[in-house]
């Protein structure tokens, strides 16, 4: 069971130390869960030291696919790898949205940082559209394609229009997305989208839900750990 906290554009890195002591002074013992928080880059390095000797993982929300060169804006894995962070999200539907992310280019970032020894979150999941047409399963297909099965790979199933919107999927709409990414690629799969602790259990109970990616209410440390202890089995 993996819970990780996605912030998204949320936290300066003086928040992101005095929430990540919060967080360590909060969480007590969590059997069988590990934890995640995915600061933006500039909270990465705080986050690391504050958590430091902690089982709490620290996560990147994107990483490159080249170790070094001209790509004016971005952070490689190596780069990662040397600040101490586990690993890196790919692909969530903001980045495919509004900078233009392709399953391509998705698969490349996954490969990198997969080989440079980081745990990758391969995000996946349909617009609400796409689920009206019927269209969910090609499109989770598609994207799924540029990504291998790999001891450190996890995906997150996060149907587009739950994200951010309130709109959970049932348990059962969620369980039914999981087992059939489970039946492309062999890795566990985590649900994403208006996680809250009202509802964490249900969805966390389901057999083919393996953790939670959790945006709006990573954000507070109440909230998150309540969420946490929900995916205690
Ligand atoms: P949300 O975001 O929990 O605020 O819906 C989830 C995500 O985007 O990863």
């Amino acid at each position: 069971m993996l819970i990780a906290g996605n912030w998204k554009m949320y936290k300066t890195a003086t928040e992101t130390a005095e929430f990540c002591r919060e967080l360590r002074e909060a969480l007590g013992e969590v059997e069988d869960v590990d934890v995640a928080v995915c600061p933006p880059f500039t909270g990465l390095a705080p986050a690391v030291q504050a958590l430091a000797d902690t089982e709490i993982a620290v996560a990147a929300q994107n990483v490159h696919w080249e170790p070094d060169g001209a790509y004016t804006g971005e952070i490689s894995a190596p780069m990662l790898v040397d600040l101490g962070v586990y690993g890196a999200i790919v692909g969530h539907s903001e980045r495919r949205q509004y900078f233009g992310e392709t399953d391509e280019a998705v698969g490349r970032r996954a490969a990198a940082a997969l080989d440079a020894g980081l745990s990758v979150i391969a995000c996946v999941g349909e617009l609400e559209e796409e689920r009206e047409r019927g269209e969910t399963e090609d499109v989770l297909r598609r994207q799924l394609a540029p990504l291998g099965a790999h001891d450190n790979l996890v995906v997150a199933y996060e149907p587009v229009w739950a994200i951010g919107t309130g709109k959970t999927a049932t348990p059962d709409l969620a369980q039914e997305a999981h087992a059939f990414v489970k039946s492309l690629l062999d890795v566990p799969v985590l649900y994403g989208g208006s996680v809250k602790p009202e509802n964490a259990a249900e969805l966390l109970g389901q057999p083919d839900v393996d953790g939670a990616l959790v945006g709006g209410a990573s954000l507070e440390v109440d909230s998150f750990v309540a969420i946490c202890r929900a995916g205690i089995r």
